[in-house]
């Protein structure tokens, strides 16, 4: 069996507060993209993982073999083809995680409604990728709400070599937000969403930016090179612009020619 494992990115992130369990409340609107891993499952009798990027962990730190095991199926053998950076804010590791329940629960008929709190045990991103398309978060972003799709919105990401690890990235914020409000999103996704720049913020700038000035810089330049809007994707250390049109992106992309990017849309 072969599925398919797509990156999200954050419209918008903001932080309402820290909770007795450690964890941040947070309010979120996630949109999957175009940009996908692979993972290809066949039934073996002992559990294997392989990826063919040699820098992805494939021991039992990896969270495709933490979810598969959670879900408690009998041993698969699981090739991962990586497209996603690691420790980007795409969701990379739990995306996999999401696919691998997915995909393991239909292949030995487990019923998908336990699948949620399974996720939730592996990663706060997890549950988000079980739905996918365009969703309202909020809790730990496992209070999930479909919004309206906001599909095929030409994107360009910007891959810098710094990297920011999510724990540090909150452990920075100082101030919490007000929450915008699910029908905030929805009436912006109703309408041009580019154009709400205030609503599509994310709290883990100004204290990445700060740390690492030049994913600020990057930032900027994503605005100067004709992006309807930009920004940070989760806690970094991706950079997104989402242009009006795929021939306003490329041609924006060849003016990154320091920085590893990527073209992209958002996906239903
Ligand atoms: O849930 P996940 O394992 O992805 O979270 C990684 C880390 O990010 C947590 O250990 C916690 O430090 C932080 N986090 C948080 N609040 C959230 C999500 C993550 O504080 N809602």
């Amino acid at each position: 069996m072969q599925v398919r494992s797509h990156a999200k990115i954050n419209w918008a992130l903001r932080i309402l507060g820290k909770r007795p369990d450690g964890y941040h409340d947070l309010e979120t609107l996630f949109q999957t993209i175009s940009l996908h891993d692979t993972l290809t499952i066949r039934e073996s009798d002992e559990w294997r993982l392989t990826c063919d990027d040699p820098s992805i962990p494939t021991d039992e730190s990896n969270l495709i073999l933490q979810a598969a095991r959670a879900l408690g199926v009998p041993p698969v053998e699981i090739e991962l083809t990586k497209r996603i950076p690691a420790e980007g804010g795409l969701g990379g590791g739990s995306s996999n995680a999401a696919a691998t329940l997915v995909a393991l629960a239909q292949m030995f008929g487990v019923d998908e409604r336990a699948l949620h709190q399974i996720a939730l045990s592996i990663g706060s991103d997890v549950p988000f990728f079980l739905v996918g398309g365009t969703a309202y978060a909020t809790g730990r972003g496992e209070d999930l709400v479909s919004l309206p799709p906001a599909p095929e919105i030409p994107l360009l990401l910007l891959f810098p070599e710094e990297r920011v690890a999510t724990p540090a990235a909150f452990r920075m914020i100082r101030r919490y937000s007000q929450p915008a409000g699910v029908e905030a999103f929805d009436d912006a996704l109703r309408g041009d969403l580019l154009a709400h720049r205030e609503l599509l913020r994310n709290d883990f700038e100004a204290h990445v930016f700060e740390s690492i000035p030049r994913l600020g810089q990057l930032k900027r330049r994503v605005e100067e090179s004709g992006a309807a809007w930009a920004g940070m994707t989760g806690s970094g250390s991706t950079i997104v612009g989402a242009y009006r049109s795929a021939a306003d992106r490329d041609a924006a992309a060849a003016s990154f020619s320091d920085v590893r990017t990527q073209s992209a849309e958002t996906t239903a």
